[in-house]
């Protein structure tokens, strides 16, 4: 199976809501960054194995957003097979690409199929929301509007390809860390609701690169950024390279920059690449579909 990463091409935020979520009003874009999965049929409970990067993600299997994916499945409809899930880790670890998200989306993919569930794309979906906020859309992929906590998905019209560098960090962030540091920043401030700006919609129906470069933005920016100066030299960087945009995905710290082509994504991979403030550099296209079976092992 493939997870893609995602990436918020416009990511606003409101008011703290009494849940403890934030309003959102974002656009996410699936890239071809994805982490590889398999599901293997087992008698009994749900186990996990990471491969590569694996190490470096924190807390017990227990605690991994796949397992809980596929025990909330198996609660759900009741199932009596067990299932081992295996991924080999692509996406930067809590990096504001939503890589928990999604190998939960892959989880419940990959089981619906094992399991031979027949689920459908909106009953996986109301599990996935209460997984996470973005695990809703790491299922959907493509280019969709995010309301509410970001799981109130509307796909968005985005005609062509956009290559994007994305520059993974030596250090993570956590997400509540950047939405607390966010609250803090804004004390004492009414905070709108936020909105989706149509000229970066047209941006993205037109293909137009240059314009997409121009309304990339993110809320979170400055609060990551709060949280991890060197941020603002990598995107600096990058505008120096001639990115057509450049900004931190998410709630960071990895951050994403636009380029005019696949020659030029490669001169700006390698750019970033030298200038010491990122740990790697490389080229991600979207949008790609969302998380998708590409071999089940019966
Ligand atoms: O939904 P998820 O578990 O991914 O969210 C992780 C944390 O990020 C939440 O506990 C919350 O602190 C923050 N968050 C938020 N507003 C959102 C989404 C996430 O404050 N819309």
């Amino acid at each position: 199976m493939e997870a893609p990463a995602k990436i918020n091409l416009y990511l606003g935020v409101g008011p703290l809501r009494d849940d403890g979520y934030h309003e959102l009003a974002t656009v996410f874009q699936a890239l071809d960054l994805a982490d590889g999965m398999t599901v293997l049929p087992k008698a009994s409970g749900v186990s996990l194995e990471m491969d590569r990067d694996g190490e470096q993600v924190p807390g017990r299997a227990s605690d991994n957003l796949a397992v809980k994916a596929a025990r909330a499945l198996k609660k759900r409809y009741k199932v009596k097979h067990g299932v081992e899930i295996v991924i080999s880790k692509e996406i930067p670890v809590a990096g504001g690409m939503a890589g928990g998200s999604a190998d939960a989306a892959g989880a419940l993919v990959g089981c619906n199929a094992l399991w031979g569930l027949g689920c459908s794309n909106a009953e996986l979906a109301e599990i996935a929301a209460q997984l996470g906020s973005d695990v809703p859309f790491s299922l959907h992929g493509g280019t969709a509007l995010g309301a509410s906590r970001g799981e109130v998905l509307t796909p968005v019209l985005a005609t062509g390809e956009f290559t994007w560098v994305v520059a993974t960090s030596f250090t993570s962030l956590s997400t509540p860390e950047v939405y607390a540091k966010f609250d803090s920043m804004h004390a004492g401030r009414a905070v709108p609701a936020p909105k989706v700006p149509p000229a970066l919609l047209a941006a993205l129906r037109k293909g137009d690169q240059s314009a997409l470069g121009m309304n990339l933005h993110n809320d979170l920016q400055p609060a990551a950024i709060a949280l991890r100066p060197e941020l603002d030299l990598l995107l600096e960087a990058g505008r120096d390279y001639g990115a057509l945009g450049a900004m931190v995905s998410g709630s960071g710290p990895t951050c994403v920059f636009l380029a005019r082509d696949d020659e030029h994504g490669l001169e700006l991979a390698v750019g970033l690449s030298t200038t010491g403030l990122c740990r790697s550099a490389r080229i991600a296209r979207g949008p790609v579909p969302g998380a998708r079976t590409t071999t089940i092992i019966p």
